[in-house]
């Protein structure tokens, strides 16, 4: 299959019986995903989109994305959780680390920048600052058109294209990807004619990276958007067959939730690439969201190789054993180097000459494996050829699937986010927001206690 899944490094920690006791369950957890019997079953649609997406507003965001590399520099693009990270994992993964500072001749798109993830002045201001003089355009992300930090950033990011541009303009370098009908952004956007994208109803955030909320940034960074949708829409195919032999992302979620079920509570996704750092950020929303609730679920964590081997590595080796771990692979990264020979060696690594860092990189990747299944921790590996458009599609897939069937065999709704309105409520009702008197009232009472 086009991604490799190895979980041979968890045989030591599953007995052989384990996995075919499974069956039973994921032909279920299939059926309830497939057949819309499950809980959460109006937010299915990514399910199909890599085939079934609008075809004319594909072509609409291309457009804006050729507009964009005209007419501007820099591209912010304002959105939070699944309005954000999807977007923010892509352009790393298919442009790498250093995208932003490359000289315009090097880059194929703009530089894409992102706020309102965060309540911080300094960094907004911080931003503003890179923009400088420069040209820019907006693209505000919100489903709901309504959440606060977005918003906020929004504003003073609309101000300032204003205050340059003048309103006309300004309304054309604006682009707003919410709801077909409701919400604030919505009416906004018909108010000042801003160009818009829609995020489908039955589309949940954080299973949107293949909708216009992700589409558009990767686009303006001058990826190959048809290549994505087909990696996505290869892997649909590949993943709608129920038999845990013969499906990788069903194997991965019915072996996890062996795991979860013996104690292994925490799984750390990892990666050995710096351009995939972010994909961690990605998944750690899908599978945190989507499982952990009814004070049940797998708490995904993640760790960046070899970076955090000094540093987390002494816990994954020696702490709590309720670890596991699920590295990401890059068979082919993009580069390659070779150690060059040193005549005079006084940093002892000729040795290593003839080698390159690739190689070297995958020895560190096996040795570790094998000490930390030595450890106590048990480890599965997906392994994609490469950092294309085409495989990261795929491999997003994969994970989106595997977590919808995983939810239902832990028995949760794995579309729904209930627990992420509490934080909200607090802080509306601090903030003084008009409806939010009374409980206001209550948590000042208790902030003065
Ligand atoms: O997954 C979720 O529901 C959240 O992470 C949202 O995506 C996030 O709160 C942003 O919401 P919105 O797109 O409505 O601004």
């Amino acid at each position: 299959s086009y991604i490799k899944f190895d979980d041979s490094k968890v045989k030591k920690f599953v007995h052989e019986n384990e996995l075919p006791e499974m069956q039973a369950l994921v032909t279920a957890a299939d059926q309830e995903l497939r057949q819309g019997t499950g809980a959460g079953s109006d937010f299915r649609d990514w399910l199909d989109l890599p085939s079934t997406y609008d075809q004319d507003e594909f072509s609409r965001i291309q457009r804006a994305a050729e507009k964009i590399r005209k007419d501007s520099e820099v591209l912010v693009v304002i959105g939070i959780g699944g309005s954000y990270l999807g977007a923010k994992m892509a352009v790393d993964f298919l442009n790498g680390t250093f995208y932003n500072t490359q000289p315009s001749s090097k880059r194929r798109g703009v530089q894409v920048v992102f706020a309102g993830n965060s309540l911080s002045a300094s960094y907004l201001q911080e931003l503003t600052d890179f923009i400088g003089d420069r040209d820019f355009s907006i693209n505000i992300i919100s489903k709901s058109g309504t959440t606060t930090e977005p918003s906020i950033a929004f504003r003073l990011l609309k101000a300032k294209l204003i205050k340059k541009y003048g309103e006309n303009e300004a309304n054309q370098r604006i682009y707003a990807t919410t709801d077909a009908k409701h919400g604030a952004l919505r009416q906004e956007a018909t108010a000042s004619q801003y160009e818009t994208f829609v995020i489908p109803d039955g589309v949940g955030g954080r299973y949107s990276v293949l909708t216009p909320v992700g589409l558009l940034p990767i686009a303006a960074t001058g990826a190959d958007l048809n290549q994505l949708m087909k990696g996505a829409s290869d892997a649909a195919k590949a993943y709608a067959v129920t038999d845990l032999k013969e499906n990788p992302a069903y194997r991965y979620a019915a072996l996890r939730n062996i795991l979860y079920r013996k104690g292994y509570s925490t799984e750390l996704v990892e990666n050995y690439e710096p351009n995939l750092r972010m994909f961690a950020e990605w998944w750690k929303q899908l599978m945190g969201e989507s499982e952990g609730k009814d004070q049940k679920g797998i708490y995904p964590s993640s760790a960046n190789f070899t970076t955090d081997l000094h540093s987390l590595g002494q816990y994954i080796q020696e702490g709590l054993r309720d670890l596991f771990e699920t590295v990401i692979k890059v068979k082919e990264p993009p580069y390659n180097l070779d150690v060059p020979m040193d005549e005079k060696n006084l940093d002892g690594l000729n040795y290593l000459q003839g080698m390159s860092l690739n190689e070297v990189n995958e020895r560190a990747y096996e040795g570790v494996v094998l000490a930390h299944n030595d450890g106590g921790v048990p480890v599965l590996t997906v392994e994609i050829p490469d950092e294309s458009e085409y495989s990261l599609g795929y491999l997003i897939y994969f994970f989106e699937v595997a977590v919808a069937i995983s939810g239902y065999l832990n028995g949760i709704n794995p579309f729904n986010q209930p627990g992420v309105e509490a934080y909200k409520k607090n802080m509306f009702a601090l903030l003084g927001k008009p409806g939010y008197e009374e409980l206001g009232q209550r948590l000042n009472r208790e902030l003065n206690q």
